[in-house]
């Protein structure tokens, strides 16, 4: 199987010697911690697969396991119990650095909080996962140039992340998670920050990827409208999937 190549099938097939189809496949995912003798689960079963080229969205009341479960598909958060397939790798038996190696290679995160580093301007945030994938310096130049264009974030280039409004920081944040073109996004309330008109030049952005790259992208949102742009609806609710809406 080409490590490359997001594998389709109809999420329900039998793990193999290889691993297991599905771009992202969770099986009896459970996430807790314990405080004391209480444990307090963050993650209830969660079963999932998502296929190359889907788009979905998963939405749920504030503390629901939104961030957690993302974070978790991000290979940032452990989980306690359960299988996760990765591109057919089974990320509860990867050493750290190869979970970090797959989320460099394939992944470009939009963070709820941002994430940006404080010491580095909005050119070097965004010009980060480029370093990663080991991009020449004349290469990065010009992606960075094209993206800080297509952001309208040109005149900000030289500002801290602390010299800016929430929504720039959010917009640098969602041009530092596409510039490497990843084959997965996932975006924390990507535009929970944004004006209704930067926020829906996003989700139409989000959609041209996953239509004519097709990039895959699971997005967490609040808003009916951006939900929408998903074939899928995951409702999370007390860190279990209450319901699917197609
Ligand atoms: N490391 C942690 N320790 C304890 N509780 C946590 C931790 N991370 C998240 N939680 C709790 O788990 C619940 C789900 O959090 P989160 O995934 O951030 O929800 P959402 O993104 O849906 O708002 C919340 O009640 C939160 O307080
Ligand atoms: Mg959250």
């Amino acid at each position: 199987m080409s490590k490359d190549q997001f594998i389709k099938n109809d999420g329900n097939s039998l793990p193999t010697a290889e691993g297991w189809g599905g771009a992202v496949q969770l099986k009896g995912i459970y996430k807790w911690v314990n405080t004391g003798t209480k444990r307090t689960f963050l993650l209830k079963d969660i079963n999932l697969t998502v296929n190359e080229g889907e788009f979905i969205s998963i939405m749920g009341p504030s503390g629901s396991g939104k961030s957690t479960l993302l974070n978790v598909i991000g290979m940032l958060d452990d989980f306690n119990e359960g299988q996760y397939s990765f591109m057919g790798e089974p990320v509860q038996n990867l050493k750290e650095k190869q979970r970090v190696n797959l989320y460099k290679q394939y992944i470009g995160f939009v963070f709820q909080a941002y994430h940006l580093i404080d010491e580095l301007t909005v050119y070097e945030n965004i010009e980060t996962p480029l370093i990663y994938k080991g991009f020449k310096t004349s290469e990065r130049k010009a992606m960075v140039a094209d993206m800080l264009d297509r952001f309208q974030i040109v005149g900000k280039k030289d500002l801290f992340p602390a010299q800016l409004s929430g929504g720039q920081q959010q917009l640098v944040g969602i041009a530092r998670a596409l510039i490497a073109n990843p084959k997965l996004i996932l975006a924390d309330e990507p535009t929970g920050n944004l004006n209704s008109k930067q926020g829906e030049e996003i989700m139409e952005l989000f959609k041209k990827l996953n239509r004519e790259d097709g990039v895959t992208i699971i997005q967490v949102t609040h808003s009916e409208k951006n939900a929408a742009y998903g074939s899928r609806i995951i409702h999370l609710l007390d860190g279990r999937v209450e319901r699917v809406e197609r």
